[in-house]
């Protein structure tokens, strides 16, 4: 007990009489006597845990409600289907391990490395095999990137439809990859003149393929082995996955076993099929790889209302763009009418997720909330009405316009469309 750091009893009582003029401001308003100041909390009363009880550490217990969570009704089969990232219940611009959503085909494959191989073949000089030390012997890099999948906000588009960012817009996350250059690793093999397009295939059930143009597999493109400082998760495509920053997430391939080098892209099911947008005549878009810049804000938002009454609010959210960095969020209260220049902080990185703020005083009168992004081109996020006028309502695909979430005068919110 007497090793305890922290203030002692006598000062934290002081503490709370100086607390008076936070009080008026409506920062603080305990009152004298809180138990949780003046009684012995059971923690404080025993010793916990020693080191070794946890020798990989997870979250507190009280933060079991920070979890994915799927949408039920939205897919027949857990094994082909999505999960979320809570991004209500985060900070900050990394995503950690364990909460980055899953999008699986075929489920996650349980790959064991020793048994694993990445081959090269196709128009190449030479067809390369590679171990997974094989590939730890190329350069290593680290780079931080948001993976957003194409369907994110996809059951958006003729509505507001889902009560929670979570479900519009939690099939993003934003790790810090380390992983050795694709350039590198083609380079090894040798591409041919005519190889002007990759295929990455995944070891999975599904055997995931997306054809990718030379150009981008030479240019940002990694082959990741690591996010967030440790080995990938199996969910995220453990031990190896393509990395195509600022690219839709299907690209992506994990558990990536094979890359052959073409001369024309290949022509298969995910990429005619599904991953194209349907636009108001019926004709489809297709070939549109690059996630355009969007925000959403997701404090306050109908999983995180605002409990604390009038005063004092914090207001954050994110931004990201598949075109650069986010200089820029705006953010309105009353539905547009008013825009202000939200606070950007923590690092502005390229094709990464960008943290905003906007502090103000709620007078507890009802809100209209939206923020709109603006990416380094100097584009700036579209209205979802401006993006249907475009692409009509026929799309799942690409939805990247401004959400809005209505917040009444208990602090709750839920997701509307306005005008
Ligand atoms: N790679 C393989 N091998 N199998 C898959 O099912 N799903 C793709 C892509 N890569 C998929 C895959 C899709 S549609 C997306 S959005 C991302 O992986 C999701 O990555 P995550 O599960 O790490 O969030
Ligand atoms: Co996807």
């Amino acid at each position: 007990m007497t090793d305890r750091p922290g203030p002692t009893r006598r000062a934290l009582l002081g503490a709370m009489a100086a607390g008076g003029a936070a009080a008026a401001t409506g920062l603080a308003a305990r009152a004298e006597g809180d138990p949780a100041i003046t009684e012995l909390q059971p923690w404080m009363q025993y010793n916990g845990d020693g080191v070794d009880a946890r020798p990989y550490g997870m979250p507190s217990p009280f933060e079991a409600h920070v979890k994915r969570r799927n949408v039920e009704w939205l897919t027949a089969d857990p094994v082909s289907s999505v999960n979320f990232t809570p991004l209500h219940e985060m900070e900050g611009i990394i995503t950690p391990n364990g909460l980055c959503f899953e999008r699986h085909h075929a489920g996650v494959a349980e790959v064991d490395p020793a048994e694993h191989r990445l081959m090269i073949n196709g128009l190449v000089d030479r067809e390369l095999v590679f171990t997974m030390a094989d590939l730890a012997r190329f350069p290593r890099h680290n780079k931080v990137y948001f993976l957003e999948c194409a369907a994110n906000s996809g059951m958006e588009w003729r509505g507001a439809q889902l009560n929670g960012c979570q479900f519009t817009h939690g099939m993003i996350h934003n790790v810090m990859y380390t992983g050795v250059m694709l350039r590198d690793v083609l380079n090894a093999a040798g591409v041919q003149d005519a190889g002007t397009w990759i295929l990455p295939e995944g070891a999975d059930a599904s055997g995931m393929t997306r054809s990718i143009p030379m150009e981008k597999a030479l240019d940002d493109c990694m082959i990741a082995t690591h996010m967030n400082g440790e080995r990938l998760r199996p969910e995220q495509g453990y031990p190896v996955r393509l990395v195509v920053p600022g690219w839709e997430g299907n690209m992506w391939v994990k558990w990536l076993r094979r890359i052959e080098v073409g001369d024309q892209p290949w022509h298969h099911r995910e990429e005619t099929s599904k991953y194209t947008d349907l636009l108001a005549d019926g004709d489809a878009r297709r070939f549109t790889w690059a996630m355009d810049a969007k925000s959403v804000i997701t404090n306050p938002s109908p999983q995180a209302p605002i409990t604390h009454g009038p005063g004092p609010t914090v207001l954050t959210g994110v931004a990201w763009s598949g075109h650069g960095t986010i200089p820029r969020v705006d953010v309105t209260l009353d539905g547009g009418i008013n825009w202000h220049a939200a606070r950007m902080d923590g690092p502005s990185l390229d094709k990464s997720m960008h943290r905003f703020y906007y502090e103000f005083d709620w007078d507890g009168s009802p809100l209209l909330l939206q923020s709109r992004a603006q990416d380094s081109t100097g584009y700036v996020q579209p209205t979802k009405d401006e993006l249907r006028a475009v692409r009509g309502k026929n799309s799942i695909y690409h939805n990247n316009g401004i959400q809005t979430w209505a917040v009444d005068a208990r602090g709750e919110a839920e997701n509307v469309e306005i005008g």
